[in-house]
This record gives structure tokens, sequence and C-alpha cells, in this order.
């Protein structure tokens, strides 16, 4: 018998503009990929109950990165390779076909987690809604694994170079568990050759055990190297959610193969943020999503019958050595015409409401740096979540009602801090001085918030604030 499909129970906490999974829990953004006039993204998917069990992928698309379909589900686990799991992947275009690769994820003799197995297939779609996957799969298996990995093998990222396909695999070293990352190379997304290892953590507690969802691509004539560690140990402000995601800048040889690459940096620091990918936008931009929550955080609306959502879409910068994330452009076509408030002005000391019941908002907020403040989300005189500016060391810290940890995260010193906030019933991106730090947050509250400015002193201040459609994403 077939189980029941979830199905939402309660709204209070859905979000507007983000995508998100009609019910069910979701994980990783899989597959993004623009194929025919339309951006496809595509999502772990379980949506037989609100939380994580074998995995499917969700599929929606847009033509304008903001207004979301959800089409049915892309790939199912309904084949001995994929039992536990059509585990993550990517997509690509090929002879105008869209390309699905993805890990499947199933267990070995032991028939338990001890003794999983992972290999390498693709599945092949003519429209962009419906997948067949292919008849030979696997197309790298198990026993393609080099003798110095484990069966820690997954997430391939494929993408094309000087006539020849690529894909860049997450893994783990046999003699010391630490995390690489595997190239291989193909003429045909068939037939794959194992090229080597191009990088490899440098220890447990400080470039991990394993490199999750591993995506290579370049910015400013430079590769990137954005991938989800697990295992990187605490240290001081740094390094705070139970797994991490960050880039190495670097130059990518695949003539070696090796990727000479620079230390590793957090891209997010905010409580939920796990499992990027980005594509190539036909227009050249480089641009993100990742998964806006983390492995074993509460997530309250589960009770509702639904888990998880991915971030919104964010444009990549590389400028001055460090990745730079702003939320597309293409945000402004979500702002509805009329709700815009502009104001320059000098805040009284003490607390100012900038936006009442907040639901869906952007809000644009430039203050003087050199003056402590806060901003405060306050629902029924709680406070819901505080984002604290400390101008003597450029410092900013958030902490929520919901969790004792709180996340920190740096600016180079400016004259002023602007501050792009993108708040979302549940969900609150907060992008400082053009994308340098970037917080991405959920939270938890019946009633709307209001979002209130708390400073000390009188300095003038400049605010754009808009309401943002309601309908973005159609389930
Ligand atoms: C990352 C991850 C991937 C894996 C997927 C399974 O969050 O663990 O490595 O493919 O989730 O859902």
């Amino acid at each position: 018998m077939k189980p029941e499909l979830m199905q939402v129970t309660n709204t209070r906490y859905r979000l507007n503009f983000h995508v998100a999974a009609p019910a069910g829990w979701i994980n990783d953004p899989n597959g993004f990929v623009y194929f025919r006039g339309y951006y496809h993204i595509f999502y772990q998917y379980h949506p037989y109950s609100a939380s994580w069990g074998p995995m499917h992928w969700g599929h929606a698309r847009s033509k304008d990165l903001v207004h979301w379909e959800t089409l049915p589900i892309a790939l199912t686990p309904d084949e001995p390779i994929t039992k536990q799991g059509v585990f993550s992947g990517s997509a690509i275009v090929k002879d105008d076909k869209m390309y699905l690769m993805y890990t499947g994820h199933h267990f070995g003799e032991a028939e338990d987690d001890s003794d999983f197995v992972e290999d390498q297939n693709i599945a092949v779609s003519d429209d962009g809604v419906t997948f067949e996957k292919f008849a030979d799969n696997p197309v790298i298996s198990a026993a393609q694994i080099p003798s110095d990995n484990t069966n820690e093998f997954r997430d391939p990222k494929v993408w094309k170079e000087d006539g020849q396909y690529y894909v860049v695999l997450g893994g783990q070293s046999k003699e010391d568990h630490l995390g690489q990352a595997l190239l291989y190379s193909s003429v045909d997304l068939i037939s794959w050759i194992y090229e080597g290892v191009i990088a490899k953590s440098e220890g447990i507690a400080e470039q991990g055990y394993i490199w999750e969802c591993p995506d290579i691509f370049t910015l400013n004539e430079q590769q990137i190297l954005l991938m989800s560690p697990k295992g990187i140990e605490p240290a001081g402000d740094a390094y705070q959610n139970l797994h991490q995601t960050g880039y190495m800048i670097g130059d990518l040889d695949l003539s070696k193969p090796i990727f000479n690459h620079g230390p590793f940096i957090e891209i997010d620091h905010g409580h939920d943020f796990y499992a990027s990918q980005t594509t190539l936008a036909p227009d050249g931009r480089r641009i993100m999503f990742a998964w806006m929550a983390m492995w074993k955080s509460v997530m309250p609306e589960q009770a509702d019958g639904w888990a998880g959502a991915l971030t919104f879409p964010r444009e990549l910068i590389l400028r001055d050595d460090h990745v730079y994330m702003k939320p597309v452009a293409e945000l402004a076509q979500l702002r509805i015409t009329g709700t815009e408030q502009n104001h320059t002005w000098i805040p009284s000391e003490g607390d100012e409401t900038l936006v009442s019941a907040a639901q869906s908002n952007e809000l644009q907020l430039s203050v003087s740096a050199d003056q402590d403040f806060d901003l405060k989300l306050v629902a029924d005189t709680n406070g819901v979540l505080t984002l604290h500016y400390d101008c003597d060391n450029s410092k900013f810290t958030v902490s929520r009602s919901d969790r004792l940890d709180m996340r920190v995260g740096y600016v180079r010193p400016s004259d002023k801090v602007n501050l792009q906030i993108l708040l979302d019933r549940s969900s609150l991106e907060i992008f400082i001085n053009d994308g340098e730090t970037v917080f991405t947050e959920r939270y938890y509250s019946e009633t709307y918030p209001d979002v209130v400015l708390h400073q000390n002193s009188s300095k003038r201040a400049q605010a754009n604030i808009y309401d943002l459609d309601l309908q973005a994403i159609k389930y």
C-alpha cells in the first residue's frame, strides 16, 4: 500500500516567496539549471512525512527566479540502486535535453546504514517536466571509487569545459578519514574516467571528515570550491553550526588535476544555511541556492506537516578575496507597487518601529557606522530575534529567543552600515554591506512581528521598505 502524501495542517509559518515543498520534508537544493526559458530547481524531498526519509527529487521552475511553479516529483527511489534515497546531485543541458546526475544511496549486505553503497546515476528529460532514469545506471559505480576513498561518495556537480564534461564529488580518504573532492571526466556524460583527488581536508577539526555538496566554478578568473564539510570544530566565533558551508579560492589545474587553494572561509554566519548549489545564469551571473535549515535543528513547522525551505536565490560576487552574496536583482519584481516607503530621518533615541506586523518584506537600511544599534523582531512585546551591531569591533551578533547560541559575523570598517533584509513569515536573510557578511535565520512567531530599530544616539538613517508578493510560490 502506498503511504499517504503529507498535508500542511497549519499555515502559520508558511513562506510566501521562498521555494519550499507543497508539504513534507526538504533539504538540499539539487539540479539548479537554466533550460528552455526556465530556471529549474530540485530539492531533496520526502513527501510522506515532515522528517527525512528515502529521498525523492521535488521540482519547481521559474521564468524569472522569483515566481516559482511546483512541478511533479522528478525522481523517486523506486529501484534497488536508490532504495534508501535519490541523493543530491546536479543538472546540465546537452543536445537540448536536461540531464540530471544524482547519487543512488542503498544499503549493502548488512541491510543497515553501517554498510551503505553510493554510486552516480543519470536521468534525462526532453521537456524539463518528466524524467527517465538511464537504463544502464549507475554511470559511476561503487567499483569505480578509487581505493583511497571510503564509501562516502556523493553529490555530483557536473559542468562542461573545453568540450569535456567534468564532475566533482564529495568523498572521504580511507587512510585518515578526511574530506576530499574527487574529479571524473567524460565525453558523453555516460562513461566516466577517474582523474584524481583535487583537494583534501587538512584535518577533521579544521576542514572536516567529509565534503558534502562540492561545487566548483569561476568568479573573476579564479576558481571557487564551495562545499559543506562535516566535522569542523567551533573556533572562537567561527564554525558554530553543526556542519558548515564555505569556500576556498584558488586555481584549478584540470591537467594535473589539482586545486591549489587558500583557506576555508564560511560563506554565511546564520543558524540556518547548508548544502549550497550554484548555476550560471544565461547573462553570466553565478547564482546560488542553499537549504535554509541545519541538520538536527528544531523545526517547529514539522508539527504543521512540513519542514525546510530553500534560501532566496543569491548572486555571488568575488571582490578582494571575499565572496559577497546578494539577493538576485529580480527581487524588485516581488515588490508590490504602491507599498514603498522611503525615509531619510533622524531616529529618536531608543526604539523606532520601521515595519509593523511584518509578513513578507524587504527592508533596506543605511545607518551611521560609528554607533551601536539593534535591529529587533518583536512580537507581542516579546523579542523574537535581535541583530546587534558593535561599532568598536565592526561586529554583528544575532540572538534568537528560541536558541541559546548566538551567531557572529564581522565587516570591514566603513562610514555607513547598510543592511538589506528579506523577511518572509518565518525566515530572515540579512545581507550586510552589499553582502560582505550574511546571516540566514528562521524565526517562529505566531503573530506577525514588528521590525524595530534601537539607537542610543540620534544619527541620520535612511530606509526603503517594501511589501513583497505573498504568492510568489505556487504549490
Ligand atoms: C547534505 C546531504 C548530502 C546527501 C543528502 C541526502 O545535506 O547529506 O550529502 O546527498 O543530504 O539527503
